[in-house]
């Protein structure tokens, strides 16, 4: 008997309350021996998976390696890398409510018009979904090809690809489905780690490629082992809000692409729909107020502007820690950026409490939207209003200096073809102005 954690993935001999690996409470859960019954038929038959081939003479190598498949949404094609490859696996997750399912009923009914898709449903009734298919569906689909099952036995799904020719396969979720070589109640470790396994093998044996929908845990994490994530290709999340209608895609793990790619969609009556140029959805107010600047950042090959609030609120007689909220930007990021503004900057908020809101519900990783967040926290202390028309963008260093140049063509033709008309940046050598107002930032008090 093991008792694994279902945060972290460590195993243990004896139960407890606490894991001591990653001090989280109640997370260790029995793990079931994994009965796996050899008969002497399988096991004297010659191996026909994973017998070794030679790198050129593969079957699986060039073929399945060029033809992509496209999943009818230039946004998600572009996460993947190009669309789903032959045999991959990509586990997508979010938030209840966010739109997996919706996505992923776009998805089979955007395909369905060439191939036939299966899709796996474990938390809804066939009949629940096939009214939502009708009602998403358009005049060029073709939900006659959707092949909708509640048979959540991994072995008998595994049976039904093997035997008919699916295009893709969609499980929603890897979380109820279960697998008869595992002992434990649905959407437990074992379970998820069992079924997980096996519908990934499905797909390397098979060569269709399977869409798996993973829920998350209360921290935010896929539920179930770590393990899952590992032997999947591709680990998608779906961000958005509940009071937001855009959604992100992003890729956390990708085999066969870039990770710094994000798809944008939006939640509408109609379903999700994907917002094509997205540079310009994130920003917000036309009126202009003090303490908000537009940043710059670059998602893997594009670039996207976004709005940055700031609010500065002198202490009174307050007492209590000073408070530093952040969101849409990591915190730890806003702490260091207030030190190196009332160090360096120029602007002392050793005594005021500081709130920074990325507009939209993204959140920004791209350090080069300091310079942004600095400036406007600036604008909101002197109570100066920012240009509408400027851009920021640059990684701000402890010693105060402006940093980021990776990239930074790309800013300023996306900066000019939006119609901005200035841009602040670090100290970089410009082919190519692109008939913008160049303002270069040597440090942030110069801001
Ligand atoms: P769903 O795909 O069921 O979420 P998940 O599978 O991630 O739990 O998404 C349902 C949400 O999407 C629901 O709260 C309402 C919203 N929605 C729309 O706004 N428009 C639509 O056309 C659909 C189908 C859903
Ligand atoms: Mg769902």
């Amino acid at each position: 008997m093991k008792y694994v954690c279902s945060a972290c993935g460590s195993e243990f001999l004896k139960w407890s309350g606490k894991c001591s690996v990653c001090n989280e409470w109640g997370t260790l859960e029995e793990l079931s021996e994994e009965i796996v019954v050899l008969d002497n038929k399988t096991s004297t038959k010659k191996a026909d998976y994973g017998a070794i081939t030679k790198y050129r003479d593969s079957t699986h190598s060039k073929k399945g390696a060029q033809s992509r498949l496209s999943t009818g949404f230039l946004e998600f094609d572009r996460v993947l890398g190009g669309g789903l490859v032959q045999g991959e696996v990509a586990l997508i997750s979010g938030e209840p409510g966010v739109g997996k399912s919706t996505l992923l009923l776009h998805i089979a009914l955007n395909l369905s018009s060439k191939n036939k898709i299966l899709y796996v449903c474990g938390e809804e009734s066939p009949s629940q979904l096939v009214s939502r298919l009708d009602r998403l569906a358009s005049k060029s689909d073709n939900p006659d090809n959707i092949f909708v099952t509640n048979d959540v036995v991994v072995e008998n799904i595994f049976n039904l690809v093997s035997e008919e020719k699916f295009g893709l396969v969609i499980v929603d979720s890897v979380q109820s489905v279960t697998s008869l070589s595992s002992k434990g109640y649905p959407g437990s470790i074992s379970q998820v780690r069992a079924s997980g396994s096996l519908l990934t093998r499905m797909s390397k044996v098979t060569g269709v490629p399977s869409l798996l929908v993973g829920q998350i845990n209360k921290g935010g994490d896929i539920a179930g082992p770590k393990i899952l994530e590992h032997i999947v290709d591709c680990v998608l999340y779906i961000e958005g809000g509940e009071f937001n209608q855009y959604r992100i895609l992003r890729g956390m793990k990708n085999r066969f692409g870039s990770t710094n790619e994000i798809g944008v969609f939006e939640m509408t009556s109609k379903g999700m729909e994907e917002i094509g140029n997205p540079s310009l959805v994130f920003l917000d107010s036309k009126t202009s107020v003090s303490g908000s600047a537009i940043g710059a950042i670059l998602q893997g090959s594009r670039v996207v502007f976004v709005e940055v609030q700031a609010l500065v609120v002198e202490r009174g007689s307050e007492v209590g820690p000073l408070r530093r909220v952040a969101n849409g930007i990591k915190k730890p990021r806003l702490d260091m950026l207030c030190a190196v503004l009332s160090r360096r900057g120029g602007v002392y908020l050793g005594d005021k409490d500081v709130f920074v809101n990325v507009v939209g519900g993204v959140t920004v990783s791209d350090p080069a939207v300091d310079l942004a967040v600095c400036a406007a926290i600036k604008s909101a202390v002197k109570d100066n209003v920012l240009d509408r028309k400027s851009v920021y963008f640059g990684e701000v260093g402890l010693t105060g200096e402006v940093r980021g140049t990776w990239g930074i063509e790309s800013v300023l033709s996306e900066a000019s073809r939006v119609g901005y008309k200035k841009i602040y940046i670090g100290n970089a050598s410009l082919r190519d102005r692109h008939d913008l107002e160049v303002s270069v930032v040597k440090g942030i008090k110069t801001l």
